[in-house]
């Protein structure tokens, strides 16, 4: 069975595709060298429609359906996944969190400045002490009426520097447990929001990543996504949906570090022929063609129960910590299939497998996504639901 891929999402990927290479792809090493943060690439992907693109148009977004997400998601993080880590945060947990559980006030007020680019949002619900244990939130967010207040740090916040909009994770009730947290749509230029220093990371380098405080931040009881204690499911359901983006980026990572290798070794000419017919390299070209095609099917099929509106909690999941273990494995391979050119900037691959790393830490490490794939299956769900319908035969 394969996936058939529409004339739609095809024309997506098409130009995902020479995006990435025409305008991300000259100066990704300058902007990874330097930690410089791609405003003007991101201001084009935003005209581009990439940033809201699975928002309705009526809120300014693309009106497209995960896979053709995931398309654009695969294509640009062959290339720059600063890029793509800051359009997976806008898109799956900013972007589809409002529209999906947000108020239609918030809805109007926000997506069409998400979508355009005009502004990027944040995710904010991992503290020096809850990363994994989620649960675990310190930041309070306490009922004044008509108003919240908030108090708190967060940290490793992508977009943390850049974005004017943050989606705050804060403990209401303590006592409720985690039916006690809330999420809120704060504004980054609110009094009291303090942006902390950017940390200077292994990869994603050119993508900002924050500490941010708040302190004593009003916040308007209008600006709470959901009902009161909705916060911690918001959180979990939003980042199920995350999790297919991140795949999609480890997938891309992976599939950028291949093409890379194919080239090289059909170019590379040792022991008079080229390194490709050399079977200690051929055989690792082949290795990497099938494991990102198992990932593949993950990844896309993980976006098609999400848009048959099916279970895809422990798809993304699966998805999520094969494609990165697929991600990490290729790039190092990468490396070595290019020798010490592999061990320099100018080829890339050096870039993509420090890249690959973060897609097993953010959006929940492997070990929580096998925590969620083994709590799921020992609920009874042994198998992830694979209707006939939307595969074809082939
Ligand atoms: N959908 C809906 N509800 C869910 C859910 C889901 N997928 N998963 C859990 N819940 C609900 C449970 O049903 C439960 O609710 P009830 O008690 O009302 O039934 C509640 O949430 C608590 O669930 P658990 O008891 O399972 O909670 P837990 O403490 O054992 O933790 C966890 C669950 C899955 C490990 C969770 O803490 C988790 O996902 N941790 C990882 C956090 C994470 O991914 N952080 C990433 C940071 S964001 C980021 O990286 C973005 C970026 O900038 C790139």
């Amino acid at each position: 069975m394969i996936f058939q891929l529409n004339e739609e999402q095809q024309a997506v990927k098409d130009a995902a595709r020479e995006f990435a290479q025409k305008e991300l792809k000259p100066g990704v090493i300058e902007r990874d060298s330097n930690m410089t943060f791609p405003t003007e690439q991101i201001r084009k992907m935003g005209e581009m429609g990439f940033l809201g693109m699975m928002v309705d148009p009526k809120y300014g977004g693309g009106g497209m359906d995960s896979l053709s997400y995931v398309l654009a998601m695969e294509e640009i993080s062959k290339v720059d996944n600063s890029c793509s880590v800051i359009m997976s945060v806008n898109n799956s947990l900013v972007c589809w969190g409002i529209e999906t559980y947000g108020s239609e006030e918030q809805k109007q007020k926000y997506l069409p400045k998400l979508t355009s680019g005009e502004w990027i949002g944040s995710f904010c619900l991992s503290e020096p002490e809850a990363g994994s244990d989620a649960t675990s939130q310190r930041t309070t967010a306490i009922d004044h009426g008509d108003h919240y207040i908030l108090n708190g740090t967060k940290n490793w916040i992508t977009n943390g520097g850049s974005s004017s909009l943050h989606l705050v994770v804060a403990q209401s009730d303590v006592e409720a447990g985690h039916r006690g947290i809330n999420v809120f749509l704060v504004e980054s230029d609110s009094e009291g929001v303090v942006i902390g220093a950017k940390e200077d990371k292994l990869g994603i380098r050119s993508s900002d990543t924050h500490t941010i405080m708040y302190n004593d931040v009003k916040v308007p009881k209008e600006n709470r996504i959901g009902e009161d204690g909705f916060g911690f499911k918001f959180a979990m359901k939003v980042l199920s949906g995350g999790r297919i983006g991140i795949a999609a980026q480890a997938l891309g990572i992976a599939g950028g570090a291949y093409e890379l290798s194919v080239a090289y070794s059909k170019e590379r000419e040792a022991f008079g022929k080229p390194i490709s017919k050399h079977q200690a390299i051929a055989f690792k070209l082949a290795d990497m063609a099938t494991e990102i095609e198992a990932a593949k099917m993950l990844v896309y099929r993980s976006a098609w129960l999400k848009d048959e509106g099916l279970d895809y909690t422990s798809a993304a999941a699966m998805a999520k910590v094969y494609a990165s273990e697929v991600a990490m494995r290729q790039t190092v391979e990468a490396v070595q299939v290019h020798g010490g050119y592999g061990f320099v900037k100018e080829y890339h691959v050096e870039r993509l497998m420090r890249d690959a790393k973060i897609t097993q830490i953010y959006e929940g490490t492997s070990e929580i996504q096998r925590m969620v794939i083994s709590r799921n299956l020992l609920k009874g769900q042994l198998y992830v639901p694979t209707p006939a319908s939307g595969l074809v035969e082939g």
